[in-house]
């Protein structure tokens, strides 16, 4: 096999793919060498909650270590998922998820951090990963991008505790009395009948001029991305040759909102010095927690859809 790697690599020095290479292995430092869920440290402290408020208070978190962390005790389980007005959490600018949180089987996702500052909820902001390791967050965090701010936790006050155990569990959603609005959630089928794409090599950040594969085969119906290929289908001009493929497809126009439904999307295939050489009509929705794609068949070999996933421990580097 090591002859074979470096038999490989001479040929492609003679071409271009070789600086395609050199990027893959150098992203795969940073977030992605821990296992977060256990290696990460605390923001435990009792002012970092968005109940906390001292007017005079600034702190900010530019001596923050770049790593992951979880919030807990008097911080809080979590970050707050609405706007935390200004002196609150022991600084001016507190920053907040604008977002919800993962589910656990969704992996490391991206979300928004906002800053509140001058008035404005999102003033700054700053994207992060997070992941749910089953019964708590962890957030890979880094220092704000200026002070005062603050990344900020959910504790609330021992009195508001009791206040919130004494009420009862009533879920924001549920209609009131007067509303009437119909009490039927309708789950569309394809929500819970879906294929799974869910191999690695069908990442965006997989790597591997040897493996062709192709989506010509592939049944028409709704897929939904899992796993190693990563939570959803790739929305950004995916590099050629990534994914397991030639041409690489992604998403156009970005993903709907479950209240859109089902909606009509193009997928571009990127192939020569063009991200939208080849285009696919496709449906897609949001489920609950995920999304799903409807692909009809595809006619084209050496055209495939691509995962966001970014897959560091590459075959192309394991082997
Ligand atoms: C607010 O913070 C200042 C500065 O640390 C401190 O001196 C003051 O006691 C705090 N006020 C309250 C009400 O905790």
């Amino acid at each position: 096999m090591k002859y074979f790697v470096l038999v490989a690599v001479g040929i492609l020095t003679l071409s271009q793919e070789i600086s395609l290479i050199r990027v893959s292995q150098t992203t795969a430092a940073d977030a992605s060498n821990v296992d977060e869920c256990t290696d990460y440290k605390e923001l435990s402290g009792p002012f970092r909650t968005f109940t906390y408020y001292n007017a005079s208070l600034e702190m900010c978190d530019d001596h923050l270590q770049r790593g992951w962390y979880r919030f807990l005790r008097q911080a809080g389980r979590m970050m707050p998922t609405n706007c935390v007005p200004k002196f609150h959490c022991g600084t001016y600018g507190p920053g907040w998820l604008d977002g919800d949180h993962p589910m656990p089987q969704d992996g490391r996702v991206m979300r928004r951090i906002c800053f509140h500052l001058e008035g404005e909820c999102c003033k700054e902001w700053k994207m992060i990963q997070i992941r749910n390791c089953g019964n708590f967050m962890v957030y890979h965090l880094e220092p704000p991008p200026e002070c005062p701010m603050r990344y900020c936790g959910d504790a609330v006050t021992e009195e508001a505790h009791i206040l919130e155990e004494e009420r009862p569990t009533v879920n924001e959603e549920t209609p009131t009395v007067e509303e009437k609005r119909p009490v039927v959630v309708e789950i569309p089928d394809e929500c819970e009948n879906h294929g799974l794409l869910d191999s690695a090599d069908r990442s965006q950040g997989f790597y591997d001029p040897f493996v062709s594969l192709t989506d010509a085969g592939l049944s028409p119906g709704w897929y939904r991305f899992k796993d190693g290929a990563g939570f959803q289908m790739a929305n950004r001009c995916v590099k050629l040759f990534h994914c397991g493929t030639h041409a690489t497809g992604w998403l156009k126009n970005g993903h709907p909102t479950q209240s859109e439904g089902a909606v009509a999307r193009e997928v571009c295939f990127h192939w020569r010095d063009d991200c939208c050489y080849f285009r696919q009509q496709i449906m897609v929705r949001r489920c609950e927690h995920f999304y799903i794609y409807k692909f009809p068949r595809m006619d084209i070999s050496y055209l495939r859809y691509c995962g966001e996933g970014s897959v560091m421990d590459n075959h192309w580097l394991t082997h």
